[in-house]
């Protein structure tokens, strides 16, 4: 299916030009009236019954499965944070003294700081691996240089689809099959891809896919998935709520106490979990995703995005190789000693939003940008560098 712009299913200001998704999304209208309908239950609590507790989860499941291509609904935690998620895996993750987790340069910082404080316990080795800038393939060679770091003291690669500063892609499924040689643990920041680039998690043999749930997959703030392979689902979750024991359906018997957990990665959702206001919202934006299909979502920003990137391609401010990167995730490098602070004031101006981040414009368009909003992008960045 060919998709056009979807701007008017989102309350965007119309003057404004915001290519900024790798920041945040903005509000799908139906995400808005779920969230509005949530918060406004709480009017009458009486409302609130036990079914608000425990519906909405399993479909919530169901539909992050299919976007992922799970196996298992019940594979899904509900996270506060990709950071939640990530610690979940490391926790539960068996390794020990003088093995080694690999990260690439600038990882964000929930998906480093928790495999720091692992290497620190536990007496292991954190390796990070840098591009070479001048290589004639940066993220071949990128790419080319992971594999060759993974040995057989390899517990964990943790990584990103594309990296979230620059987009550059990395070869999950070469690195997965590296990986599965020393039998290490494969875990995935998705946050700036899943919603936008297909993954299939259980093709790629991942053991941890984790998303912050407001950019891509277009959620609110403060919920996201975490997906966990067989070899996670029978460790410990890193809190101990009560939603999350068998039997926490029954209310009239909650002390009780249950020693068993609810199956697969239930166990690892976030306390408070059934959140009236957040369930809803992130429901109806996943499942808008699967109505558009990602796919779909995938090519019609392509098509914005590719005229731009040729045309810096040609004054060389972005990766020469074409599949070096995603077209929904790019960034355009400004020359050495370019003045971004004036730049940034003709977007402002122009009310054009995209992330400056050091010499570097991060671009990062969706469903609801029109060519407008490019080439009004593209024409200021031109005219700036004639300045
Ligand atoms: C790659 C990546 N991971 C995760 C996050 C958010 O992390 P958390 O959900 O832990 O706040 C971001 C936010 O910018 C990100 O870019």
């Amino acid at each position: 299916m060919k998709l056009t712009c979807q701007k008017e299913l989102f309350s965007l200001d119309p003057a404004v030009h915001y290519i900024n998704c790798a920041y945040m999304a903005p509000l799908l209208k139906t995400v808005e009236t779920a969230g509005v309908e949530g918060l406004l239950s709480k009017r009458n609590p009486q409302t609130i019954d036990k079914s608000s507790f425990f519906d909405m989860l399993p479909k919530l499941r169901q539909s992050i499965a299919q976007l992922i291509h799970a196996a298992d609904p019940n594979q899904i935690a509900i996270v506060a944070a990709a950071s939640y998620g990530l610690s979940t895996a490391a926790q539960n993750i068996p390794c020990s003294a003088g093995q080694n987790v690999i990260v690439v340069k600038d990882e964000f910082p929930s998906n480093y700081y928790v495999w720091e404080r692992l290497c620190k316990e536990k007496g292991m080795n954190l390796i990070t691996i840098s591009p070479d800038e001048n290589a004639a393939d940066r993220s071949t060679n990128w790419n080319e240089k992971i594999i060759a770091a993974i040995n057989n003291e390899t517990a964990i690669v943790a990584i990103e689809n594309t990296h979230w500063m620059d987009g550059t892609l990395f070869n999950l499924a070469a690195i997965s099959e590296r990986l599965q040689e020393v039998n290490g643990y494969f875990i995935i920041d998705g946050t700036q891809s899943v919603g936008m680039l297909d993954i299939d998690v259980t093709d790629l043999k991942i053991d941890a896919l984790v998303c912050s749930g407001y950019k891509w997959l277009l959620g609110p703030y403060s919920i996201g998935m975490a997906y966990y392979s067989e070899r996670l689902l029978n460790g410990k979750p890193i809190e101990e709520n009560w939603i999350n024991r068998t039997r926490s359906d029954q209310f009239a018997s909650l002390t009780d106490y249950s020693h068993e957990y609810r199956p697969g990665a239930i166990k690892y959702d976030v306390g408070e979990t059934s959140n009236f206001i957040l369930v809803p919202m992130f429901l109806a934006a996943v499942n808008q995703l699967l109505d558009w299909g990602v796919k779909n979502m995938h090519d019609y920003v392509t098509e914005l995005s590719q005229p731009m990137i040729d045309t810096f391609r040609e004054h060389g401010l972005v990766d020469k190789n074409e599949k070096g990167f995603s077209s929904h995730l790019f960034s355009v490098q400004m020359p050495h000693g370019f003045n971004v602070e004036a730049l940034s004031a003709t977007f402002a101006a122009n009310n054009v939003f995209t992330s400056v981040r050091g010499t570097g414009l991060r671009i990062s368009p969706n469903i609801y940008n029109t060519k407008e909003d490019l080439d009004l992008l593209q024409g200021l960045i031109l005219e700036s560098l004639k300045q």
